[in-house]
């Protein structure tokens, strides 16, 4: 029970990685907020049936007033933010540069970097107050390496990584460690969109021989929180089954 009495917020909770992270933080004694543009049902009634403590917020976090409740809560009716998991996306795909629209452009970059962004700057200053936190920002592969036609893709999550180490270096002396996710191909359903004969050369490219799991990265991030990670920090771990280490 490595998050007993603490308590975590969540984003992209509705599904996928984000869901899997709140559940296995739950089973792991946190109290959760869970934050999506989608319905939150189905993981409230996951982490409630379990026993566990959820509040949901939906709202989109490229809003500061959907930042504002889901800190609310944790800081007035729970037991303050202790971890923030910035794990909301979005992935447009055929985004190459010649022929991008501002929209996606403006978009992805609201959503997978502004997004995060505005999540830290509302639940970091609870942190600082207690003298103790954690942050993990889930950016991607395609942070580090070239994925085809992700152009605003890969530069929100390049931002991302980059914006990861700078938090981490302002408030590491105050107790608040802050670390980056690159997942590789995750099973969720971000990927139904993936044609087979992408899926299948993304495999090629991936030692261990399986597409990973939200339960893969729900474990990474609940490492982060963990307290044996408290020495760790401005930090990106590819959760990818090797594929970066590929030459
Ligand atoms: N699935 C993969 O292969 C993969 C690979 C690398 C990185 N990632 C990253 O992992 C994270 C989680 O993705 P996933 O695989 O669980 O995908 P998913 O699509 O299943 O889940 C993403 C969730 O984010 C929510 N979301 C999107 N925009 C939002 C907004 N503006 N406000 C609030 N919520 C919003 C969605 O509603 C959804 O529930 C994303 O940041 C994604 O970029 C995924």
């Amino acid at each position: 029970m490595v998050l007993e009495g603490k308590t975590a917020i969540i984003t992209g909770a509705a599904r996928g990685q984000g869901a899997a992270t709140a559940v296995l933080a739950a089973e792991e004694g946190a109290q959760v907020v869970v934050i999506d543009v989608l319905d939150l049902g189905d993981t409230v009634r996951r982490i409630e049936a379990a026993g566990g403590v959820v509040r949901p917020v939906q709202g989109d976090i490229r809003d500061a007033a959907t930042w504002d409740e889901a800190v609310r809560i944790a800081e007035k009716e729970l037991t303050g933010t202790y971890l923030l998991a910035n794990v909301a996306g979005v992935t447009p795909l055929d985004d190459s540069v010649v022929g991008g629209s501002d929209e996606t452009w403006q978009r992805t970059i609201d959503i997978n970097l502004k997004g995060a962004w505005l999540g830290m700057r509302a639940a970091i200053p609870g942190m600082l107050e207690r003298g103790v936190g954690r942050v993990v920002n889930v950016a991607s592969l395609a942070a580090s390496h070239g994925v085809d036609g992700l152009s605003s893709y890969s530069a929100s999550k390049g931002g991302l990584v980059a914006l990861t180490r700078q938090v981490a270096v302002d408030y590491g002396k105050q107790g608040v460690c802050v670390n980056c996710i690159n997942p590789g191909v995750i099973d969720t359903p971000m990927n139904e969109q993936n044609t087979p004969e992408m899926t299948e050369a993304f495999l090629q490219m991936t030692p261990v021989p399986r597409q990973g799991t939200a339960e893969d990265i729900a474990a990474t991030i609940l490492f982060f929180a963990s307290p044996g990670a408290g020495y760790i920090t401005g930090q990106v771990l590819g959760v990818d089954g090797g594929w970066s280490v590929r030459s």
